[in-house]
Parts: structure tokens; C-alpha cells; sequence
């Protein structure tokens, strides 16, 4: 839940040995920080337990938890893929120079300017949602008469046990075709095998995000072995890769802690290695995607605190001066938050309060009864956990400036400067 380097020292609290504080007098509230240590050990786990001797293992980083020029430089570092989901990623993977090739591109709806950009910036993999893209992407490549990777996503249909907007695998589901759907399969296998230039390498499927239960993978994985030998055989294909996706849990609270990644990844190779050897697979190559699992726990969120505003016996308050336009998981997905008062961690807490931000929505929480020591306007508040889809899903609602992200480690790194009033009417005419 808190970042590796978060310590505090003589009630002064500190990320690898800079305090909050002083990091705060540079670059404003709110601020988001990443704890480079915490980040580096995330992908190293991942890089280290996803290993195994049957099969060659890719991990690829979903870039929609937090996509900045820096992380892209830390990942090519590392070897990892990554995956986009819009021009904008492809734009933003393009302008950081990070490789193509290892750019794996989703979508449930990718325009014609997104197929032509991949191909022609020959992207590694493009996922193929639907019979529509197939159809644009075969126009494409037969014009620009390139050969592209391509997997099927498809939708094993399970039920894993998350917020309603996070699971992506119910069969009810606007992404991919089902496994079970026959016809369209047929259709979309055949399909593609008309085409010069598309190569199926295999499957893809992602069931969900915030995935507790390893078991929840283990039904994942017999399925979509099951789906690709049952392929292979009716097609006299030999499709040798599958990617299983991302959505593994991260612990943003006491109350539901998930499996460390080790724990859970190799329960995932488990799985993976007893249905590839059970079944005779002709796979030899298993990506996932972790997204949250490598970014979340990593990044914080530091807001200046104004007051506690009580009302009339109720409810009490604390305002701070962010909300909702830098982090909408609460209001989305009712997502709970640990907090803490900085270089005050272990006062006492016997103040209980909801923590709202400034936005003109009642909804505009970033914490629902948290206990907190005694503030004053001095103080600065710490959320924890919020590395992914926090500042990646900012919005300027309220014409609120979108925060300064920085990285700390032996060094602090600025990744994204902090808005000015003036970039609010950049677009204006
Ligand atoms: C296709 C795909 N892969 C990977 C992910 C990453 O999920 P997470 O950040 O929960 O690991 C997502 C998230 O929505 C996704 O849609």
C-alpha cells in the first residue's frame, strides 16, 4: 500500500531520503510522485517470476495506467512491451522512441488512421477486436502492401469478481468475439486467411481488472489453451503465441490485500505450463499485461489541506485542493483510497472524515470516513496507491490544472510539469 521509500524520520515523512515537504515547495499541490524504487521492483518481479523453461514469456506494460515519456524510457530499459490503445499512444510510444515492434496495439473500435499509423510504423501486434476492423486492416495492408502481426481477441467468458465497469470477459462484453460464437470465429478465421499480408500468431484475452483470485486465471488459461489446440486442429493452423492479458490485483487497502506478483505469477506459469504440457499446446510464447500491478503502489498523491469543515452535526469534511479532476476512481468505481497527514503518520487519529475535493460534484470524493489526526492549514495529505489511471485519466472539469508528475529515487525527476492558467486556453481560437 505505501511505496517502498516512504519513510518518516523525526516527523518528517520522506520518499527515498527527500522529504514531502521540500518536493512540495518545488513543484506545487496536489503532486503526483512515483517511488522509482517501489516501480523498479514491481517490474523486476514481473520480469523475474514470469519466467519458464516451456515457453518464452513477454511482458507487456499497459500503458493506459500511466504513460509518460520517462516510464517509456524505463521500460525499453527493461525490455518490456507495451501496449496503446490510440493514435495518442502510438503518437506518445513514437515520439519517446520507444520500439515498435514491441507495442502491442488494442481497441475495440480502431479507426482507419490508427490501423494505416500502426502498419505503417510497423508495430509488433496489433489485437484485433471485430470482423469490421479485420476487414479495414486487410484494406490497409493490401495498399501499403505490408505484412503485420496480428492476434484475435477473443472473450472466454468468465465472471471474475470486480466492479462492473472493470470486468471485460462477461460474454456481454463489447470487446472481442466470444470463443463460443462459432459462426464468427469462422468467419474471422477465414477471413484473414484470404489476406497476404495479416499473420494470426494467436489468441488474446483480458478478463478483467483488479483480479484477486489466481484461480480466476487458471480458468482463463485451460479455456483459451482449450480454444487455440481446438483452432490449430480445425484449421491445420499452427498458432504458437497467446496473451492472456493484465488486471492483476494490487492491496490499495488494509481490508483487501492481494497476492504479492511473485506469488501470483507463478501461480499463473503453474497453470500455464500443466495446460500446455496436459494438452500437447504448440504454444511457445505468453504475454501478459500488467498495467495497475506495475505503476499503482508505486505513485502518490501529496494535496494541501485548507480545513475540516463540519455541517451542522453530520458529516465532517477535510478540503483539499485536488479532487475528482485528478483522481476519478472513487467517483467511478466507488475505488477506496488509504490516506495519511504528512510528517504525521503516527499521531494519534480520532478525527473521522470524508476527503472532498473542489469540484462542483457531490460525488467529488477522495475518501469516504477516514481517521485523521488534527490539521491545520499547514498540512499536506498523502493518498496512497494512486500510480495507475489517476493522472492518465485526468480531465480539466473546472478548469482544474492538471497536477506535476515526479519520479524520486536516488534523484528526483520531473516527468510532466505542472499546467499553467495559459495551457487552459491553448485550444481557444
Ligand atoms: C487489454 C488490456 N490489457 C491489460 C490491461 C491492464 O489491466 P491492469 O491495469 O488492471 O493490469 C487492460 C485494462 O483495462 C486491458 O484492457
Amino acid at each position: 500500500m505505501k511505496p517502498i521509500g516512504l519513510k518518516e524520520k523525526n516527523n518528517i515523512t520522506y520518499i527515498n531520503d527527500f522529504s514531502i515537504n521540500d518536493l512540495v515547495k518545488e513543484y506545487k499541490t496536489p503532486l503526483y510522485i512515483i517511488d522509482e524504487k517501489q516501480l523498479l521492483k514491481n517490474i523486476n518481479d514481473y520480469k523475474d517470476s514470469f519466467k519458464s523453461l516451456m515457453f518464452k514469456t513477454n511482458v507487456v506494460y499497459a500503458s493506459k495506467a500511466l504513460l509518460t515519456k520517462e516510464l517509456t524510457h524505463i521500460l525499453s530499459e527493461k525490455d518490456l512491451y507495451m501496449d496503446a490503445v490510440s493514435l495518442g499512444d502510438l503518437f506518445v510510444a513514437k515520439s519517446s522512441d520507444f520500439d515498435m515492434k514491441k507495442i502491442v496495439f488494442h481497441g475495440n473500435n480502431k479507426s482507419l488512421a490508427e490501423l494505416e499509423y500502426a502498419v505503417i510504423n510497423d508495430v509488433g501486434i496489433i489485437v484485433v477486436d471485430n470482423l469490421y476492423e479485420l476487414k479495414l486492416l486487410i484494406d490497409v495492408t493490401n495498399r501499403l502492401e505490408k505484412k503485420i502481426n496480428i492476434m484475435l481477441r477473443v472473450n472466454p467468458g468468465i465472471d471474475v469478481h470486480t466492479h462492473v465497469y472493470v470486468q471485460t470477459s462477461k460474454l456481454s462484453s463489447k470487446f472481442g468475439e466470444s470463443i463460443f460464437d462459432d459462426e464468427i470465429i469462422h468467419t474471422l478465421i477465414s477471413t484473414l486467411l484470404t489476406s497476404k499480408y495479416i499473420n494470426l500468431i494467436g489468441f488474446h484475452a483480458h478478463i478483467g481488472s483488479s483480479v484477486m483470485e489466481a484461480e480466476a486465471y487458471q480458468l482463463e488459461i485451460e479455456k483459451m489453451v482449450a480454444f487455440q489446440n481446438k483452432i490449430n486442429n480445425e484449421y491445420h493452423l499452427s498458432l504458437k503465441h497467446l496473451n492472456i492479458g493484465g488486471g492483476f490485483g494490487i492491496t490499495y487497502t488494509k481490508k483487501n490485500k492481494a497476492m504479492p506478483i511473485p506469488k501470483m505469477i507463478s501461480k499463473v506459469i503453474g497453470y500455464l505450463e500443466a495446460e500446455i504440457s496436459k494438452t500437447n499446446s504448440l504454444i511457445s510464447d505468453v504475454y501478459i499485461e500488467p498495467g495497475r500491478s506495475i505503476v499503482g503502489n508505486a505513485g502518490v498523491t501529496i494535496y494541501s489541506i485548507s480545513q475540516i469543515k463540519p455541517t451542522y452535526g453530520m458529516k465532517n469534511y477535510l478540503f483539499i485542493d485536488g479532487g475528482m479532476t485528478d483522481n476519478i476512481r472513487p467517483a467511478l468505481y466507488e475505488a477506496t483510497y488509504e490516506v495519511d497527514v504528512v510528517n504525521k503518520l503516527s499521531e494519534n487519529k480520532e478525527h473521522l472524515v470524508d476527503v472532498v475535493g473542489k469540484c462542483c460534484e457531490s460525488g467529488d470524493i477522495i475518501r469516504k470516513d477516514a481517521l485523521i489526526p488534527s490539521v491545520t492549514d499547514q498540512d499536506l495529505l498523502i493518498v496512497y496507491c494512486t500510480g495507475a489511471y489517476n493522472y492518465s485519466m485526468f480531465s480539466n472539469y473546472n478548469n482544474m490544472l492538471k497536477p506535476a508528475l515526479i519520479s524520486v529515487g536516488d534523484k528526483v525527476t520531473l516527468w510532466s510539469r505542472r499546467e499553467e492558467l495559459s495551457d487552459l486556453i491553448r485550444l481557444f481560437k
